[in-house]
């Protein structure tokens, strides 16, 4: 069975449309939030190529985030490499949305 741990990360309203945001998590390493149409996404915040934050060294194009870096860059709702230099995909959070707070679930194995 897999243990699976839910992560507040704060209120749905200090997301902003299309504006990538980081956020510190106690005792990991920093995820991004993206808010798009409405829609909460998640991701690691270090980008797999290099040593960029996404949160803040990233520009969100759709579902689209782009590594300012070396533009490389990630679909948000799947992790999958869209454009090199990126070769490895960036990790992705389930999300939920309850009371106005954002959740993430991340599993004790590092796998979700
Ligand atoms: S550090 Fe992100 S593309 Fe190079």
């Amino acid at each position: 069975m897999t243990d699976v741990t839910e992560i507040a990360l704060g209120p749905l309203a200090s997301l902003t449309e299309g504006a990538p945001t980081r956020i510190n998590i106690t005792g990991r390493p920093p995820v991004c939030a993206y808010l798009v149409d409405g829609q909460v996404y998640v991701t690691d915040n270090a980008c797999t190529h290099g040593d960029a934050s996404l949160g803040d060294e990233g520009e969100l194009d759709g579902f689209t985030i782009v590594c300012l870096y070396h533009d490389g860059a990630f679909d948000i709702r799947t992790g999958e490499v869209l454009n090199p230099p990126c070769n490895r995909p960036l990790r992705t959070y389930p999300v939920t949305v309850r009371d106005g707070q954002v959740w993430i679930a991340i599993s004790a194995a590092g796998e979700d």
